[in-house]
């Protein structure tokens, strides 16, 4: 399994940062009940599914949501949406809550 993103998003004022393949990094600002999205991209030649962790602080990661289907899957304010051809998955959570805070990570 290959770590691609890891995304930390904290209190409140939900600070976002974000890397892909640690190539990239960026810093976003979400505020509570706003949408928090982000990307993974992945590059493997078999592929077998995409898995999205959420990890609270002390915590072991917790598997938020594991798709091998193109498309777009809903988990109450969880959506994630596969793209095989662009082999990249978008992660879509609304109405951010400060229990969302955690350490997004993304893996192939
Ligand atoms: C998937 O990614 C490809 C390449 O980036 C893009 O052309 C296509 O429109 C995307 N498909 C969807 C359903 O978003």
């Amino acid at each position: 399994m290959k770590l691609l993103t890891a995304v930390p998003v904290s209190l409140t004022l939900l600070e976002v940062s974000w890397s892909q393949d640690r190539k990239q990094e960026g810093q976003v600002t979400v505020k509570e009940r706003d949408t928090f999205q982000t990307t993974c991209t992945y590059q493997v030649t078999s592929f077998y599914g995409l898995l999205w962790y959420q990890q609270r602080k002390g915590q072991a990661p917790q598997l938020i949501s594991n798709q091998a289907a193109a498309g777009p899957r809903r988990s109450g304010r969880l959506t994630t949406v596969l793209n095989t051809t662009g082999k990249n998955s978008l992660l879509w959570l609304e109405e951010v809550k400060v229990s969302d805070a955690a350490l997004y990570l993304c893996a192939v």
